[in-house]
């Protein structure tokens, strides 16, 4: 399996222990996590039913190929949650959340799911594909000002990418356990 270089960049932005992939359709992240295993756990949402389903199998096949004393780390290493992001409980939520490859509208009506006072305890990195001017505007309004922001751009398909890092200079990164764990190709 390949991982683009713009999701090789949003795993490597995040910050742990944990990740909130929303919007994952095939759980890349998750997948390139059990390769680089630096988080604990990621956390694969997507309100389609079917990008879901296509991961479960992915994930059966990953087990057949793997020794059979890891194949419960496998099970301990991702989550897998059918929902609409708007829909999420913020409160159970921890770590990086992640919103990529969906629209701007998308990614802001997400955001303001989540109580103003959360936005802060959390690393958001964001990378919607359109309109990313109005996006600039819109998030400004929605973070505190001692939230830091970067930009990060990138090339996939000769398309410049935007990935947008929002994060409070006060935390602390937590990082597992470097070690390969599992082979994804
Ligand atoms: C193009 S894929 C993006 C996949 C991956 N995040 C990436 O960056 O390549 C967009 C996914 O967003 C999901 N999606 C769109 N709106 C959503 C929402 N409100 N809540 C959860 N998932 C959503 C779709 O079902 C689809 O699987």
């Amino acid at each position: 399996m390949t991982f683009s270089l713009r999701i090789q960049k949003i795993y490597s932005l995040c910050e742990g222990p944990f990740i909130w992939d929303i919007c994952c359709d095939h759980s890349l992240i998750a997948i390139l996590n059990l390769k680089e295993n630096r988080f604990q756990k990621v956390y694969c949402v997507d309100k389609s039913f079917q990008s879901l389903e296509k991961t479960k199998k992915h994930l059966a096949e990953i087990k057949l190929s793997t020794h059979s004393h890891r194949k419960d780390l496998i099970s301990e290493k991702i989550e897998i949650q059918c929902i609409d992001g708007t829909l999420l409980d913020w409160e159970k939520i921890n770590g990086s959340v992640i919103i990529a490859g969906v629209g701007s509208h998308t990614c802001l009506k997400i955001i303001k799911s989540c109580p103003e006072y959360k936005r802060t305890e959390l690393t958001w990195i964001l990378n919607p594909f359109n309109y990313l001017d109005l996006f600039r505007t819109e998030i400004k309004k929605l973070f505190s000002e001692t939230v830091s922001l970067e930009e990060h751009n990138v090339q996939e398909n000769s398309r410049e990418r935007v990935i947008f890092k929002l994060s409070h200079p006060q935390y602390k990164q937590s990082k597992t356990d470097k070690a390969l764990l599992f082979q994804c190709d």
